[in-house]
C-alpha cells in the first residue's frame, strides 16, 4: 500500500553486506562474513528477502559435499527466520577462466564451461524457491574494438540467453531471466549497456517471454541516462522483472552507494513510481525492493550493517514523502494544469483513421498554444519541497 512502509519487501545480495572491500588500489579492510549468519543478521535488521551468487555461498570449484554443506546452511537460516530467497544468479566474472567472457569468449571451450555453470545454478535457484534468475554478463565485452566479432558476440550472447530460458521451460520452473545492463566496469565496454540495449535483444529472441530486465540505478546513471525513465520503458513492455537499488554520482567509476546517497531527487521519483505507479494507472512493479550496494571500504562491521539498515530506512523515509507529495491536493491541481492527466488520453479519438484525422477541420489555436505556461518548474519545486521541506 502507498505510504505504508512496514509492508514494503526488502532484499539484499548476500555479496553486499560480504564485500571484504577488496578494491583494485588496496587490500580488503574487512573480514569474510559467513552467507548464512548474513541472512539471520539482515533478518534482524526487518529484510524480507535475499538473492547471491553461487560463489556467495560456495567456492569456486567445490566439490559436491562442500557445495551441499554451505547451501544447506544458508538454507536453514532461510528456514529459522522466514527470509526468501527470491533471486539466485551466476558468478560468470571473478574465476580468470572468464576473463574474456561467459557466452561471449571467443574460446568456445570456455563459452560451453560458462554455459554448464549457469544451468547448473538454474537448478539451485529452482531448489531454493527463487522467482528470478539475475543474468549480469560483467565479462562480456571488451577493452579493444577489434577484439571480437562483434556481430557473432551478440549471436553468442543470445543464444547463451536463448538456451538458458528454454532450459527453464523444458524444467517447468517458475522462473523468470532478468538481464542486467551496465555500460562498462569490469570490461572497458561491456555488451547490453543499457535497458534498451537489452529489450532490443531479448525481442530478438525464440523464449524471449521470460525474459526481461534487472535495471541498477547506478549503472543507468554512469550511462549518464535516466534511471526512472528506464524503468518506465520497462514497465510499460512488461519487462520489468527485478530492480538493483543503489546510488551513483552521475558517469564515473560503479560507486554502489547506499540507495538515496546519489542522486537523492532522481531516488525520489524512483520510489514515486515504484510506490504509487504512474499518475494514470499503468502497469505496476510488484516485485522486492533489491539492494545492490556495497559497503564503503572506510566501514568495519558495524558500518556494514549501519549501511544495509540505512538503505531499508532511505527507502522508506522516501516511500513517506512520495505518498504525501501524491496525495497534496496541490500537487494534484499542478499535475491537471500540467496536462499530466490529459496525456493519459489517446491522441487520435476511438476508431478515428488518419484519412478522416486529415480530412477534419483544423481549429488549433497554435499561438495559444505556443503561449501556455505549463507550470513544471512550480510542480517540481512541490515535489522538493515534500523532500525536504
Ligand atoms: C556489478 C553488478 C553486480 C550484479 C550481480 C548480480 O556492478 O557488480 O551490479 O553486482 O548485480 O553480479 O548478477
Ligand atoms: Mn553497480
Ligand atoms: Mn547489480
Ligand atoms: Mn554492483
Amino acid at each position: 500500500m502507498a505510504g505504508s512502509t512496514q509492508d514494503i519487501k526488502y532484499s539484499f545480495g548476500l555479496w553486499t553486506v560480504g564485500w571484504n572491500a577488496g578494491d583494485p588500489f588496496g587490500t580488503p579492510t574487512r573480514p569474510e562474513l559467513d552467507p548464512a549468519e548474513s541472512v539471520r543478521k539482515l533478518a534482524d535488521l526487518g529484510a524480507w528477502g535475499f538473492t547471491f551468487h553461487d560463489n556467495d555461498v560456495f567456492p569456486f570449484g567445490s566439490g559436491e559435499t562442500e557445495r551441499r554443506a554451505h547451501i544447506d546452511a544458508v538454507k536453514k537460516a532461510a528456514a529459522d527466520t522466514g527470509m526468501v530467497c527470491e533471486m539466485v544468479t551466476t558468478n560468470t566474472f571473478t574465476h580468470p577462466v572468464f576473463k574474456d567472457g561467459a557466452f561471449t569468449s571467443n574460446n568456445r571451450e570456455v563459452r560451453r564451461y560458462g554455459l554448464r555453470k549457469v544451468l547448473t545454478n538454474v537448478e539451485l535457484a529452482a531448489e531454493m524457491g527463487a522467482s528470478t534468475f539475475v543474468m549480469w554478463g560483467g565479462r562480456e565485452g571488451t577493452e579493444y574494438d577489434n577484439s571480437k566479432d562483434l556481430n557473432a558476440a551478440h549471436a553468442r550472447y543470445a543464444e547463451g540467453i536463448d538456451t538458458v530460458a528454454a532450459y527453464i521451460k523444458a524444467k517447468g520452473y517458475d522462473l523468470r531471466i532478468a538481464l542486467e545492463p551496465k555500460p562498462n566496469e569490469p570490461r572497458g565496454d561491456i555488451f547490453l549497456p543499457t535497458i534498451g540495449h537489452a529489450i532490443a535483444l531479448i525481442d530478438s529472441l525464440d523464449n524471449g517471454d521470460i525474459v526481461g530486465l534487472n535495471p541498477e540505478t547506478g549503472h543507468e546513471q554512469m550511462a549518464g541516462l535516466n534511471y526512472t525513465h528506464g524503468l518506465a520503458l520497462a514497465l510499460h513492455l512488461g519487462k520489468l522483472f527485478h530492480i538493483d537499488l543503489n546510488g551513483q554520482h552521475g558517469p564515473r567509476y560503479d560507486q554502489d552507494l547506499v540507495f538515496g546517497h546519489g542522486d537523492l531527487l532522481s531516488a525520489f521519483f524512483t520510489v514515486d513510481l515504484l510506490e504509487n505507479g504512474f499518475p494514470n494507472g499503468g502497469p505496476r512493479y510488484e516485485g522486492p525492493r533489491h539492494f545492490d550496494y556495497k559497503p564503503s571500504r572506510t566501514e568495519f562491521l558495524d558500518g556494514v550493517w549501519e549501511s544495509a539498515k540505512a538503505n531499508m530506512e532511505t527507502y522508506s523515509m522516501l516511500a513517506a514523502k512520495a505518498a504525501a507529495y501524491r496525495a497534496d491536493a496541490e500537487v494534484q491541481a499542478a499535475f491537471e494544469h500540467a496536462g499530466i492527466f490529459e496525456l493519459g488520453e489517446s491522441t487520435l479519438a476511438e476508431g478515428e483513421t488518419p484519412e478522416a484525422f486529415l480530412a477534419s477541420q483544423d481549429t488549433f489555436d497554435v499561438t495559444a498554444a505556443a503561449e501556455r505556461d505549463y507550470g513544471l518548474v512550480k510542480l517540481h519545486q512541490l515535489a522538493l519541497k515534500h523532500l525536504i521541506g
